[in-house]
C-alpha cells in the first residue's frame, strides 16, 4: 500500500483541554497578581486564547494588545507596528503569546513593555516550543510544550489560514509550503460538504 505523501494532521488539544489549559493559567496569574493586571495580547495567534485566558483570571484585568511585522533574518529586527494602548508604567503586565518558537518575537516585546517600566512584566505562551528557543527566555506561564511540527488553529494560522479551528492540531511544515490548504477539507468538510450546510441551515431558520 502507498504511504500517505505527507504526515497527517495530529491533535494536539481539543477544545475541553484548551478550556483545562485556560482554568489552570488563569487560575496561575490569579495567584500572583492579587491586585489585577494589564493582559497583552501579541496579535493575531493570541486572540481565542486571550479571550478565553482572561475569563478565567479572577482579579481586574486590562486588556490591551501588540502587534509586530515579522522577524526578518535580513534586516535581523522585528518593528512594533500597533502599540500599547495604556500606560502600562508601574502596572504588572502579563504578555500573552499564542505561540513562542525561537523567543525572538517575545523577547523583543518584553524589552519594548519593559521600556515603559511596568511594575512587572512576565511571558504567558499557549505553545512553547523550548527546543526551537534562539534567545532563551522563560515562559512563566506556558500552556502545553510544542512538538517538533508546525502547529495550527485556536488562533495560530498558516498564510492566515486555520485561526479559528477550534482545537490545536500538529501539521507537516511541507505539505502547507505546497499548498497552504492543504487541510482545509480535513478541518473544514469539502466544498460539498460546507455548502450542504449552508442550505440545512437556511432551511432550518
Ligand atoms: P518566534 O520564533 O518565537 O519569534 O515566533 C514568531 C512567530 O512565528 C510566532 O508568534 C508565530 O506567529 C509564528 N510561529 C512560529 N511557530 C509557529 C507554529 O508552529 N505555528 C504557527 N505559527 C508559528
Ligand atoms: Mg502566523
Amino acid at each position: 500500500m502507498a504511504r500517505p505523501a505527507w504526515a497527517p494532521l495530529e491533535s494536539i488539544a481539543d477544545e475541553a483541554e484548551l478550556a483545562a489549559i485556560c482554568r489552570r493559567l488563569g487560575a496561575a496569574i490569579t495567584a500572583d497578581h492579587p491586585h489585577g493586571l494589564v493582559a497583552v495580547g501579541v496579535l493575531k495567534g493570541s486572540v481565542p486564547f486571550l479571550a478565553d485566558l482572561v475569563r478565567q483570571i479572577r482579579v481586574p484585568v486590562e486588556v490591551d494588545t501588540v502587534a509586530v511585522s515579522p522577524y526578518d533574518p535580513g534586516q535581523g529586527r522585528t518593528r512594533v507596528v500597533k502599540d500599547l494602548d495604556l500606560d502600562v508604567s508601574g502596572r504588572p503586565v502579563v504578555l500573552v503569546a499564542g505561540i513562542v518558537d525561537t523567543g525572538l518575537t517575545s523577547s523583543f516585546l518584553l524589552r519594548h513593555v519593559r521600556e515603559r517600566e511596568p511594575a512587572s512584566v512576565s511571558l504567558c505562551g499557549l505553545v512553547d516550543k523550548q527546543h526551537r528557543r534562539i534567545v532563551p527566555i522563560d515562559v512563566t506561564y506556558g500552556g502545553l510544550p510544542g512538538p517538533d511540527r508546525f502547529v495550527i488553529g485556536y488562533g495560530l494560522d498558516f498564510a492566515g489560514r486555520y485561526r479559528n479551528v477550534p482545537g490545536l492540531w500538529a501539521a507537516d511544515s511541507r505539505a502547507l509550503a505546497e499548498d497552504p490548504d492543504r487541510y482545509v477539507s480535513d478541518l473544514y468538510g469539502s466544498p460539498i460538504d460546507r455548502r450542504s450546510a449552508i442550505i440545512r441551515s437556511r432551511h432550518e431558520r
